[in-house]
């Protein structure tokens, strides 16, 4: 049994994560999370009051963070200003909490010395061309595009560091797309599912050929479990599912799995600097941990996605008409 510190826990990853490790472990689970616009209670209710706890609070807030990182033995660092589009809008949290939070939970980790993995995203690698075989590995120069990605980059960079210099025992994960319950409605996925349900019609940045490499939430979480018990400390491990499709066929599943017909989404303003595409290798992760994901079936996961959607409004109606508000801003 482990006392286990998750940041970021009442988002969409983290709070997948923390059902998930409250399933399948007897560890404890702590949150610190800051509830933002992005954090929700709701994701976390009904959880065993025995071996869960929510603290509401900042990353970047020193004393919180060290009296917290002294009552558990591992810290898995979700927390993060999550979303691209908004970087582009309003990049200064994303500065404070990406890499000011990394920072702060840095310098804990290295006064107690407890074991800590960084969660991170394949975009701190940029893009990959439509038509180019590679995917990203371990060894792929980092080359992020936007305000979000260069700050997850500088995090990542940061830890690598504290390895390096002060023996921070720390590992990496760099993970593709996710999709599942809880997604914040601003996502693409949760977005086009809701804008449905509303009767609007689905809306795609470009010419919708960006590639994304699609994950199941809850396989980033086995994923980030194997790397916390048997990772090498100072290594990095890509996570994916072999998942790449087109904007316009993920759409064309929600829409198959919504009973509309396949063409009726409208393609819309460009995001600037909107990344074409993102494959992952996974093999370093398969091959040195053993880790394999389990859904495989990117189409019966839409199907289960629009489900929860439909059956959970109470959970995302409140954020919806923000959402879009912020959106209408940008034409988007
Ligand atoms: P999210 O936006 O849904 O959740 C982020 C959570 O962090 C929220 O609960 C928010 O309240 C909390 N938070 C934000 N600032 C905070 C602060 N200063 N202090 C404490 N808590 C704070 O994000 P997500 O999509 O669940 O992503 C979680 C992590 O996984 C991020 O680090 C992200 O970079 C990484 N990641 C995401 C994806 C993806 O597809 N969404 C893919 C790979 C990696
Ligand atoms: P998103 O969910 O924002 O994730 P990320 O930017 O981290 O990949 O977007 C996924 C893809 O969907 C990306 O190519 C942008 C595109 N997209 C749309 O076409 N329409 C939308 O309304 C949104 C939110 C995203």
């Amino acid at each position: 049994m482990r006392r286990l510190l998750v940041t970021g826990g009442a988002g969409f990853i983290g709070s997948n994560f923390v059902h998930y490790v409250l399933d399948n472990t007897d560890d404890t689970v702590t949150v610190l999370d800051k509830l933002t616009y992005a954090g929700n209670r709701a994701s976390l209710a009904g959880l065993p009051e025995d071996r869960f706890r929510l603290v509401e609070g900042d990353i970047c807030d020193g004393d919180l963070v060290n009296s917290l990182f002294d009552e558990h033995d591992a810290v898995v660092h979700y927390a993060a200003e999550s979303h691209n589009d908004n970087s582009l809008t309003g990049p200064a949290p994303f500065i404070q909490t990406n890499l000011i939070g990394t920072f702060t939970l840095l310098e804990a980790a290295r006064r107690t010395g407890i074991r800590y993995h960084h969660v991170s995203t394949d975009e701190v690698y940029g893009d990959l061309e439509l038509d180019d075989p590679a995917r990203f590995t371990e060894s792929t120069p980092y080359n992020p595009s936007s305000p979000y990605s260069s700050t997850k980059a500088g995090s990542d960079l940061l830890v690598r560091a504290w390895v390096r210099s002060f023996d921070v025992q720390a590992t990496i994960s760099n993970c593709s797309n996710n999709y599942g319950p809880r997604q914040h409605v601003e996502k693409f996925i949760p977005r086009q599912i809701t804008n449905l349900i509303d009767d609007v019609r689905p809306r795609l940045y470009g010419d919708g050929l960006n590639v994304r490499d699609w994950i199941h939430a809850d396989d980033h979480s086995s994923a980030v479990l194997r790397i916390l018990d048997a990772g090498r400390i100072g290594e990095t491990y890509l996570i994916g599912a072999d998942g790449e499709k087109t904007n316009r066929q993920v759409i064309e599943l929600i829409l198959d799995a919504m009973g509309k017909s396949r063409d009726a989404y409208d393609l819309v303003n460009d995001r600037p600097g909107h990344d074409r595409r993102y494959a992952i290798d996974w093999s370093k992760l398969h091959e040195e941990l053993g880790w394999t994901p389990q859904y495989s079936d990117f189409s019966t996961g839409i199907v289960d996605a629009v489900r929860w959607y439909e059956e959970n409004e109470n959970w995302w109606r409140p954020q919806k008409a923000a959402t879009e508000k912020k959106y209408a801003e940008t034409g988007q």
